[in-house]
C-alpha cells in the first residue's frame, strides 16, 4: 500500500445535499460539515470510510450490549483521554506492561461496537463523545464511567497544535481563528456543552462517574491513581500504583507511543498519532493566548459556567 494512502475500512452512506452545511473558513475555502446528534462532522471524515459514518454507528452504540465490567473513558479531546486510557489498563490487568494496541483501538467513534467483541474483559472502551451519547447499557447496567476533565485553556491549545497535523481534518488556519472557533462551540461540540452535560450525569447520579482532574494526575499522580484503582475496585496497592505513575508519566507514554504503539495496524492518522504526546504540561496556554484572549475566555467561562461546581485554577 502506497505511503499516506491507507485503503478505507468502511461504507459510509449517502451524504443528501440537504443535509450538507456550507460554511466558508478561513482560507475561504468551503468546508463542508453535517450535523448529528448535535455533533459536527466534517463530511470528508464521513467520504473517507476511515471511520464508521456516525449516522450509522450511533444508533449500534446506543445499542450495544455491554459487559457487566465494561469500562467507559469519557473526555473532552486533549484532555489527557490516551494517559488515562493507559493507567486504566495497568490497574486492571495487574501487568506493568505498555499494551501494543493504540487507545484508539478501544475507541467508540472509530469503530463499530461488534468489532470490539474480540477485546478481553475489562474492556476499557473510551469516546469523546457526550454522555448521553453512550449505550443505554451504561445506565442500566449502572457501568462504570470515567470523565478526564482538564483546564479547558490548555485543552483549546493542544486542539490548536494537535488538528495543525491532521490529515483529514486539519486546522490551517491562525490561532486566533481556532481561539474563536472554539469560543463559538465549533470544535465538533462545544466545551462548556461537554463538560456540563457530564456534570449533569454526575450531580444526578445518573451514571456511575468517577472524575478525575488532569491537574491534579499530574500533581499528585499516586492519590489520583489510588483513588482510580478504588473506584474500580481494582485495588491495587501503592507499591503497584507507584510503578504505574513511573510507568505512565509524560516521557514514559511517549517513548511508549515512539516504540511499543502498533500504529500502523490501527490507523490511517499515522504522522497524527506520533504527535500526541507534546508537552504534558500545566498552564501551556500561557505560551499562546493573549491577555485580551485570556480575559475573553474568563468571560465566557463565567457566564456558561456560572453554575458549575467543576473549578479549574486559571492562575496556572
Ligand atoms: P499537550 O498537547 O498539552 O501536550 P488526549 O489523550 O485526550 O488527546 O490528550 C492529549 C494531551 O495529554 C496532550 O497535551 C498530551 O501531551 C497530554 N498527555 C498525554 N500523556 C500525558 C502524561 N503522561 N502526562 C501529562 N500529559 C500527558
Amino acid at each position: 500500500m502506497a505511503e499516506g494512502k491507507p485503503k478505507p475500512k468502511y461504507t459510509p452512506g449517502e451524504l443528501k445535499d440537504e443535509d450538507i452545511i456550507r460554511i466558508p473558513d478561513q482560507n475561504g475555502k468551503i468546508k463542508e460539515i453535517i450535523k448529528v446528534e448535535g455533533i459536527t462532522i466534517p463530511c470528508e471524515v464521513i467520504r473517507s470510510g476511515h471511520i464508521p459514518d456516525i449516522r450509522l454507528n450511533l444508533p449500534k452504540i446506543r445499542k450495544m450490549t455491554c459487559r457487566e465490567d465494561d469500562i467507559f473513558l469519557c473526555a473532552f479531546p486533549r484532555s489527557g483521554t490516551h494517559w488515562t486510557w493507559e493507567i486504566i489498563n495497568m490497574l486492571t490487568t495487574g501487568k506493568l506492561e505498555y499494551l501494543s494496541q493504540p487507545k484508539e483501538s478501544a475507541m467508540m467513534e472509530f469503530h463499530y461496537p461488534e468489532e470490539f467483541d474480540n477485546i478481553p474483559s475489562r474492556r476499557i472502551l473510551n469516546t469523546h463523545l457526550p454522555v448521553r451519547l453512550l449505550p443505554t447499557d451504561v445506565k442500566e447496567k449502572n457501568l462504570k464511567v470515567i470523565l478526564v476533565q482538564r483546564n479547558p485553556k490548555d485543552v483549546l491549545v493542544s486542539a490548536f497544535h494537535f488538528l495543525q497535523k491532521a490529515k483529514l481534518m486539519p486546522f490551517e488556519g491562525t490561532f486566533d481563528e481556532f481561539f474563536k472557533m472554539f469560543m463559538k462551540g465549533g470544535l465538533r461540540q462545544s466545551w462548556f456543552d461537554y463538560t456540563l452535560e457530564s456534570e449533569k450525569a454526575v450531580n444526578e447520579k445518573e451514571l456511575d462517574m468517577h472524575v478525575i482532574n488532569y491537574e491534579e494526575l499530574k500533581k499528585n499522580t499516586v492519590p489520583t491513581i489510588k483513588r482510580l484503582s478504588e473506584f474500580l475496585g481494582t485495588n491495587c496497592d501503592d507499591e503497584y500504583i507507584t510503578k504505574v505513575a513511573e510507568m505512565c508519566s509524560f516521557q514514559g507514554m511517549k517513548k511508549a507511543n515512539d516504540e511499543v504503539k502498533d500504529i500502523d495496524k490501527f490507523t490511517f492518522e499515522k504522522d497524527l498519532m506520533k504527535s500526541h504526546y507534546r508537552k504534558g504540561e500545566i498552564g501551556d496556554w500561557k505560551n499562546m493566548m493573549t491577555v485580551a484572549q485570556s480575559k475573553q475566555f474568563d468571560e465566557l467561562f463565567a457566564e456558561k459556567m456560572k453554575d458549575s461546581s467543576f473549578k479549574f485554577d486559571f492562575t496556572k
